[in-house]
């Protein structure tokens, strides 16, 4: 029976779909920090950690006994997926759990700003009845422009168009073009067209600054500007100064350069403070549904790895997802992706006259992984054999 060691609080759906599937779980509600976590996961195979552990190469080298590490959020920074790659333990997270949360919150911002829900709100919290259509604006038959079609953009495409909204993006990659979105050649083509528009580009190192003075002076007058995305991306200073000019009509930003670390922790933006104009602090994807999306999609995940050895989605290693064969066992390779391995794999198994019913292979960089099906018991002989490969980064048996 598989061990996993699950941190910081993750979705209790997670030890569910675990322990169903014959996992022993340990829950610790905190975070670890490395020399904890080292001496923690002796015997363990899977972990489970959100942002705040850090699993180093130091973690990582001493254990060995660690098949797969579930990131119960988005990112991976976290954890040296390197490392992970050479010791074989498999990375997985949640890229899509909570695209869906930041979609809605786009909508809800483009709505609030287009009606100046902002101001209408302060006004009436100071205790004064500010009634007037002045400035409020149906969303209907406006023009969006989405920077950006990927997960979010092109979900945010969809739902605006059940909104009435005209859609247009612009993606630096050829993205096919939902419903009625008309697909745009360049940023400035898009600019000159819309009334709107949303940032959901991702953080590659050649986004930083992609939207300035020069793109803020480029929108049409008293467009809606929104940044759900990074916060790199975006000169705050510009916007500060296109929004107190009025040529940017209002903004909705909840992402920024430099974010506090903790909850409670001091704010600073040049953005504070100005009209129609919302702040959230980084929770566009932070929503109760998106928590449990991530822990029945995370725990999926290892599951069928380690029950299965599907590695689908996994962040640093070849991506295969063996199909269900009757088999005697399943034995499952982990190699450098060197020419021969393959050759050599099934020469061992040959001279030890095991049969095989299925097999598949999948490469990603220096790593090659291949799940061969048998028809026959795999005796500790034959293993040890594979194992000596000299190309063997993991070896694992599946029964
Ligand atoms: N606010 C939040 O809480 C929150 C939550 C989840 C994701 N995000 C962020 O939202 C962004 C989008 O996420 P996603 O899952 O849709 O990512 P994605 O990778 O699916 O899509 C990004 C798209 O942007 C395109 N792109 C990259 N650079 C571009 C550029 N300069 N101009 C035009 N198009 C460009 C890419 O080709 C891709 O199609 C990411 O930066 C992500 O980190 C924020």
């Amino acid at each position: 029976m598989a061990n996993a060691l699950l941190l910081e609080n993750v979705h209790p759906l997670a030890e569910g779909i675990l322990s169903d599937a014959g996992v022993e779980v340990k829950c610790v509600s905190g975070a670890m920090d490395p020399a904890e976590l080292a001496r923690s996961l002796d015997g363990v195979q899977i972990l489970g950690i959100r942002s705040k552990t850090e699993v180093t190469q130091e973690v990582l080298e001493a254990a060995p006994d660690l098949l797969a590490v579930g990131a119960f959020c988005i990112g991976t920074n976290q954890i040296d997926l390197a490392t992970a790659a050479e010791e074989g333990t498999a990375v997985f997270n949640a890229p899509y759990s909570n695209t869906r949360s930041v979609v809605e919150l786009a909508v809800a911002n483009i709505i609030a700003l287009a009606r100046r829900l902002t101001d209408r709100n302060a006004a009436l919290h100071a205790g004064i009845w500010d009634k007037s259509a002045s400035g409020s604006h149906e969303i209907r038959g406006r023009k969006l422009g989405i920077v950006g079609y990927g997960n979010i953009g092109s979900q945010l495409s969809v739902i605006a168009e059940m909104l009435g909204m005209q859609v247009y993006y612009y993606d630096t990659e050829e993205k096919l073009a939902l419903g009625n979105a008309k697909r745009c050649s360049s940023l400035n083509e898009l600019l000159d067209e819309v009334e709107a528009v949303t940032l959901h580009v991702d953080g590659r190192a050649g986004n930083a600054g992609i939207f300035g003075a020069e793109q803020f002076a480029r929108m049409r007058p008293r467009s809606l500007f929104l940044n759900l995305s990074r916060g790199f991306v975006v000169d705050y200073d510009a916007l500060h100064d296109a929004l107190v000019s009025g040529h940017v009509a209002g903004a909705a930003v909840d992402v920024f350069p430099n974010e506090p670390k903790n909850r409670g922790d001091a704010f600073a933006s040049p953005l504070v403070g100005l009209p129609n104009t919302i702040l959230t602090p980084h929770v566009g994807g932070s929503t109760e549904e998106a928590q449990e999306d991530i822990g029945r999609f995370v725990a999926g995940k290892l599951r069928d790895y380690a029950l299965h050895g599907t590695t689908t989605l996994s962040v640093n290693l070849p991506t295969l997802a063996p199909g269900d064969v009757a088999h005697a066992q399943r034995v499952a390779h982990l190699h450098h992706n060197t020419p021969g391995v393959l050759a050599h794999l099934n020469q061992i198994l040959a001279e030890h006259d095991i049969n095989i019913d299925a097999q598949v292979l999948a490469t990603r960089g220096s790593l090659g992984y291949v799940v061969t099906d048998t028809n026959s018991v795999v005796s500790d002989d034959v293993l040890a054999d594979l194992g000596k490969l000299p190309e063997t980064v993991r070896l694992r048996v599946i029964d």
